[in-house]
């Protein structure tokens, strides 16, 4: 089957590893890469490659053999950026978060719709082997009602100027959670509470608490503070309990068959204790493949293109992180109150 015709449209920090995996897919014939700074374009490309370089967008969307373009341009010029792309009919790959906001995302997503074109957003993590795991676990039932998410990524992070804690780093938890959660458990409010203890200007201690459907609640905490760095996220269901430890390569997910019960119901303190039973069960640390994310993620979004459906992390996913995002300042303003948000 002939490759498919791609750019990458922005060659800052993350446009290159966008670059360098296109290269090494035999799904993409890389063509273009695009940036306002030609030296940069040229300079991710690399020396004696037929790949050409433009600092004009116009070149790359004029090209009728490109069929899709990746954008890794900031977050703020997403919406100009990929709008153009389409109505180019180009499919977009788009990095995380999908646009500066929910009224410029639904336009994106709507605009993919009536063109019948792949709009994927690259949630990275989603694409990581653990979390593919995590995934079919959830998907399959193997871990029973979901009763808890708890995701803490923290360590002494990079104090952006432009966007706080929660813009930063909320949006992978976000996304891992779309993700992962079956049908039946979205989100339903939101409550976050942050402090800028260093006069940032915006937060950078954050906690996000999401009450889900069905009973279930997610904690999402982010901090750039903190002297150590941790990625662990618990998922705990009423039959099994997933810890991804992203921080552990030789034990990266452990599915826990443990757990607390209470039979009957407890109308006595000493009843209590007689009802609570615990379950101890095995451990088991599933092989995962070494992969890179990013890798995953171009595949899936050539297999969308070829098989005319949506990608695994669509434009709609893209949307729903963005409309917890923005609950966030509306439930800081109130002091952490829950407020609820519409998915
Ligand atoms: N998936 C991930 O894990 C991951 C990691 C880092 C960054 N990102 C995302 O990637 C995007 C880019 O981040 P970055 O850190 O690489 O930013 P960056 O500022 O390092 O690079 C952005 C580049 O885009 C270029 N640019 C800006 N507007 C343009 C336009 N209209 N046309 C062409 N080029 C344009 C700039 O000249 C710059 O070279 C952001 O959305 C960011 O959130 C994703």
């Amino acid at each position: 089957m002939k490759p498919l015709g791609v750019a990458v449209v922005g060659a800052g920090y993350w446009g290159p590893n966008l670059v360098r995996n296109f290269r090494n897919l035999p799904e993409f014939d890389l063509t273009w890469v695009c940036d306002l700074s030609r030296e940069r374009a040229l300079a991710a490309i690399g020396p004696r490659s037929t790949v050409r370089a433009t600092d004009a967008l116009e070149d790359v969307l004029a090209d009728p053999g490109i069929d899709a373009v990746a954008v890794a341009t900031p977050a703020a010029t997403h919406a100009e950026v990929v709008l153009a792309c389409l109505d180019a009919g180009k499919h977009v790959l788009v990095e995380k978060p999908l646009a500066a906001s929910v009224a410029e995302a639904e336009k994106l997503v709507s605009s993919a719709d009536e063109k019948g074109l792949v709009l994927m957003c690259d949630h990275t993590y989603c694409y990581t082997p653990a979390v593919g795991k995590v995934r079919e676990l959830t998907h399959a039932g193997a871990l029973g009602a979901i009763q808890y998410f708890d995701s803490v990524r923290i360590n002494l992070g990079l104090v952006q100027r432009d966007i706080d804690v929660f813009w930063d780093l909320a949006p992978h938890d976000l996304s891992i959670l779309d993700f992962v959660l079956p049908d039946g458990c979205a989100p339903e409010t939101v409550a976050a509470q942050g402090v800028d203890p260093i006069g940032a200007g915006h937060a950078c201690v954050g906690y996000l608490t999401l009450r889900l459907a069905g009973g279930g609640i997610a904690h999402i905490h982010v901090n750039w503070l903190s002297p150590t760095k941790v990625r662990t996220t618990i998922l705990g269901g009423s039959r099994r309990i997933v810890v991804w430890d992203d921080l552990n390569p030789t034990q990266r997910v452990g599915i826990y068959d443990k757990g607390v019960q209470l039979n009957g119901s407890a109308d006595s303190e000493a009843r209590r204790e007689a009802l609570v039973s615990y379950r101890t069960g095995d451990m088991v640390a599933p092989a995962l493949a070494e992969a890179e994310a990013l890798h995953r993620a171009l595949q899936e979004f050539a297999a969308a293109i070829r098989e005319g459906r949506p990608a695994l992390t669509d434009g709609a996913s893209g949307l729903r992180v963005l409309k917890i995002l923005e609950a966030v300042p509306r439930s800081v303003d109130k002091d952490g109150a829950s407020v609820p948000v519409q998915l």
